[in-house]
């Protein structure tokens, strides 16, 4: 045996055993000659102590040790000098005394230390094998693991079987920037990875395997933020024969079960439920955080005829006029109240209008066009006290919403609001718009994705192209503000695909060149079914109560989409590129 235990679990019972360790050198100290090493493994740390009263060699021999030098160390189990046991650690009671010390490999000097928190995380990323020694992080990969376990042996349980789709596939339309890989066989034309296995799960419907999931590997070429990689895992679900509440039971199920796995805790389910337009209406978010409350309040009746031009041209324009009352934030910093005029500038608002409540009074400089009413409405509606920073958007529903949500949570940053808070808020978001229209592209768009079921009473607003009234069969699920997973009943019937297809602007000869497969499929009895998929590093990243989710994978990219540590994305050969039939733009002499 390579090794007789692990470094944590030697016990006072095992004293005056023989034993081998095997792991890293952790701390190595010395006092006056002995040589104290903490011996670490992935499962904790064993104390080893080298006396050159016992063993003269050896301690001479255990000076050379540095951090992260692997050695195996064969020795006596004893007790620790009476009162020198270390209560912090599961192996405090006892020490290693070592008859035998076999150096495995020495570490050069290291990158950084591992004892302390490095704020460089280009140059952790570039030691990344290195900087995963961390326990944390050791912890973190641990417990994806159990998550992933957990959601596996939870849906083997309710009949669901995974299925792998392929990695080179045809671009499907998930609203990011496909990846594409060229074809050496086919030259000129292109796979592209799949932004998610979307296409390839319907089909499986089709093919009869009704439940089917997969912990599936997505790409998308996206701008990257705290919670976006250019891949990522999803848990991938699709059901055939089901309704929404099918899918959200099953959600709730599988998030309770891991949970459970890797918290210890029970979720309360079922999660309650908003639509998109409460969720946007009331938090300014489709994805609400609501651990705190800070609500969005409308004022359109109580504006409807102010002599504020401001509130009363947008509700006018058929706008809103909507506040949120920051408690206790009106002792705010000058900087502070430019950055949120900043936020509400970036969201489209015209501009910001903020009342003060200091010394009794309400101060700025929109007060005086208020009449008693007004402020009485604003009064109760707000439940304004002395200390509260109210803020005012007058505009389009959808502007105003999103800029009072965005200073909603800029605020609750400023008040820490959230700081030691261990709640967990479940929630779904429901009935989606279907479309969206993109001044961009001058067209709709779909919100979700091209295949999602519009509810059937809004099929009649589809087909008098009311466009931006249709809502979806489509849901979110969202934890503490994070959108961790998203679905929707599909479109089954192949008349009605094409009719989507068409108001996303794809001409029918597209429809066959892009999606001939589906529309065949959906032609040789498609079953009704719909899915979900969430975000596994996401949900991860909230059980591990990281901000990123670069900290729940192993080989992260870094902000930029590069791996640091292996320096990928990188040139190729020449040859490599002959073969293929690809000649780089800007090239010398090809
Ligand atoms: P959607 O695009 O909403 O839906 O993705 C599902 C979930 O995947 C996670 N996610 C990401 N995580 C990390 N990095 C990214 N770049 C990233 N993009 C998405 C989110 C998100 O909620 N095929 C549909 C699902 C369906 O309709 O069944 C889909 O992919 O947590
Ligand atoms: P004005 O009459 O344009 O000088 O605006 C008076 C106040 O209202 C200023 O504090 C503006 O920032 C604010 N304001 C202007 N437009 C809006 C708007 N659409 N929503 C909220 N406040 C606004």
């Amino acid at each position: 045996m390579y090794r007789t235990h692990h470094c944590n679990e030697l016990r006072k019972r095992h004293i005056g055993q023989q034993v081998t360790l095997a792991g890293w050198v952790h701390v190595s100290r010395d006092h006056g000659g002995v040589i104290f090493i903490d011996l670490r493994d992935r499962e904790g740390l064993t104390q080893v102590v080298f006396r050159p009263e016992e063993n003269a060699e050896l301690a001479k021999q255990s000076h050379s040790l540095r951090s992260e030098d692997v050695i195996r160390v064969t020795g006596k189990v004893a007790p620790r000098v009476a009162g020198t046991g270390n209560p912090k650690l599961a192996t405090g009671d006892i020490e290693l005394l070592p008859s035998e010390l076999e150096i495995l490999n020495r570490a050069a000097d290291l990158p950084f230390p591992l004892d302390t928190e490095i704020s460089n995380e280009d140059l952790r990323l570039t030691y990344r094998y290195f900087d995963l020694r961390r326990p944390r992080f050791a912890r973190n990969l641990r417990l994806r693991h159990q998550a992933a376990k957990a959601t596996r042996d939870y849906l083997d349980g309710q009949g669901y079987i995974e299925v792998e789709t392929p990695i080179l596939s045809k671009s499907t339309p998930e609203g990011a920037r496909d990846f594409l890989v060229p074809s050496r066989l086919a030259p000129g034309k292109f796979y592209a990875l799949p932004q998610a296995p979307q296409q390839y799960k319907q089909l499986l419907m089709v093919a009869g395997v009704e439940k089917y999931f997969q912990i599936a590997k997505c790409f998308r070429d996206e701008d990257l933020r705290a919670d976006r990689q250019p891949e990522f895992t999803q848990i991938d679900i699709e059901s055939s024969f089901a309704e929404p509440d099918d899918i959200f039971a099953l959600t709730e199920g599988m998030l309770a079960a891991v949970f459970k796995a890797t918290r210890k805790i029970e979720i309360k389910t079922p999660f309650e439920r908003l639509t998109y337009r409460e969720a946007v209406g009331r938090y300014g978010s489709d994805k609400p955080d609501r651990r705190f409350r800070m609500e969005l309040v409308d004022f359109g009746e109580d504006f409807k005829s102010s002599s504020f031009k401001v509130f009363r041209g947008a509700l006018d324009a058929g706008g809103v006029v909507k506040a949120i009352n920051a408690k206790g934030f009106a002792s705010l910093t000058i900087g502070q109240s430019d950055e949120l005029t900043e936020i509400a500038k970036n969201f489209g608002a015209k501009g910001l209008a903020f009342i003060k409540v200091e010394n009794g009074e309400w101060k700025s400089p929109i007060v005086k066009f208020f009449t008693a009413e007004e402020k009485a409405a604003l009064q109760s509606k707000l439940e304004v006290a002395e200390g509260d920073l109210i803020l005012f958007a007058a505009d389009k529903w959808d502007i105003a919403c999103e800029v009072l949500g965005r200073l909603r949570l800029r605020i609750a940053e400023y008040q820490k609001l959230l700081e030691g808070n261990e709640q967990l808020d479940f929630l779904w978001v429901t009935d989606f718009p279907l479309l969206q229209w993109s001044a961009e592209d001058n067209k709709w768009n779909a919100v979700h994705h091209p295949f999602t079921r519009p509810k059937t009473e809004d099929v009649p607003l589809l087909d008098a192209q009311k466009f931006g009234e249709v809502r979806a069969e489509a849901y979110d699920v969202v934890l503490n503000g994070v959108e961790i997973g998203g679905g929707s009943i599909r479109i089954h019937e192949p008349e009605l695909q094409e009719k989507m297809f068409g108001v996303l602007g794809v001409n029918a000869e597209e429809q066959q060149v892009m999606f001939g497969h589906l529309l065949r499929a959906f032609r040789l009895g498609a079953p009704p079914h719909g899915g979900i998929a969430l975000g596994l590093d996401r949900l991860v990243m909230l059980i591990c109560g990281e901000q990123s989710i670069r900290d729940v994978m192993a080989f992260p990219k870094n902000n930029r989409g590069i791996d640091l540590m292996s320096q990928s994305p990188a040139d190729v050969d020449q040859r490599q590129l002959r073969d293929l039939g690809i000649k780089l733009a800007g090239e010398k002499n090809a």
